[in-house]
């Protein structure tokens, strides 16, 4: 098979990656979550010292920059969109970037930095990178992650329960695609369901039927969030493709209400859903 050609911003000469336009969606949630919570990030800035600061952690990154999909439209991607938002409001004391491409790595790098940034930029899995970013974090400091895999398989339960040890309210992109699209596959003993909902296989029943299964998939993986003391907002919001097509759900989950009723006043309301399909 070719390989794809990579592709590059005019600009700035470092690699793009290509997106849907719904991508910006997920920005926009990103980008308003940084401004409204800002009030609260500054309490956990120095000075005084003693404060225990407020991080912003992405696993998977992308390169920082993306080319909208049939479009000449280059956007920026949701390190960019994070750093400026929070520059604009309060900034992060330490932004933590992780992909495993280290081409992509070394582009979002290059370009937080041109932007004023001072990155800790990471290049593994994540399941790797995130026991470098909660060692390198102090626990009660107030941080944000936004988790935004390309697939249920790169969200293992595992990264949750990590992340959680810190305060730190997540923004989780959950594809409902893939679930629709590979839902037989991943179900098999050894499947991708067991990292990302460890345990599923004891607590939801296989035999019942697709849409129910589903439904009670999610709701063991939202049940076992819980568990971690950090809840999810109550509702998740559904993003749609161009066609209507379900994508995927952002789901935001926070150790303290506060970090709830901030998601709550900016998600759009219009999108509220059940984790159903
Ligand atoms: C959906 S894209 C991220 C887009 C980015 N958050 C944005 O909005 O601009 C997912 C990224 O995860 C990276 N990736 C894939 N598998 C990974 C893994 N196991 N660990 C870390 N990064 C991974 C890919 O290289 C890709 O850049």
């Amino acid at each position: 098979m070719a390989k794809r050609a990579v592709k590059l911003d005019p600009d700035d000469g470092l690699i793009i990656s290509e997106v849907g336009s719904w991508a910006t969606e997920k920005h926009a949630r990103v980008q308003r979550y940084i401004e409204i919570s800002s009030a609260t990030r500054k309490k956990y800035i120095p000075p005084p010292s003693w404060h225990a600061g407020a991080a912003y952690i992405e696993l998977f990154s992308g390169p920082g920059r993306s080319l909208i999909k049939d479009t000449n439209r280059i956007i920026d991607g949701s390190p960019l969109v994070a750093y400026k938002a929070a520059q604009a409001s309060v900034p992060f004391t330490e932004m933590h970037i992780n992909d495993a491409d280290p081409a992509k790595s070394a582009a979002v790098d290059t370009r937080l930095r041109a932007l004023g940034g001072s990155p800790i930029c990471y290049s593994e899995p994540a399941d790797v990178a995130v026991d470098k970013i909660v060692a390198a974090l102090n626990p009660s400091g107030l941080h944000f992650a936004f988790l935004d895999p390309y697939n249920l398989e790169g969200l293992s339960f595992e990264i949750i329960r990590k992340l959680s040890k810190l305060k730190v309210d997540m923004l989780i992109h959950v594809s409902v695609q893939d679930l629709q699209r590979n839902l037989d596959e991943y179900s098999k003993s050894g499947g991708v369901f067991d990292t990302f909902a460890p345990g599923w296989g004891a607590h939801v029943d296989r035999k019942q039927a697709i849409a129910s299964f589903r439904a009670a998939l999610m709701k063991y993986w939202i049940d076992e969030i819980c568990k971690l003391g950090t809840t999810p907002a109550k509702g998740v919001e559904l993003i749609v493709g161009s066609k209507g097509q379900r994508l995927y759900w952002l789901v935001f989950v926070s150790g303290h209400s506060l970090g709830r009723k901030l998601w709550e006043a900016i998600r759009d309301p219009m999108k509220q859903t059940a984790m159903d399909l």
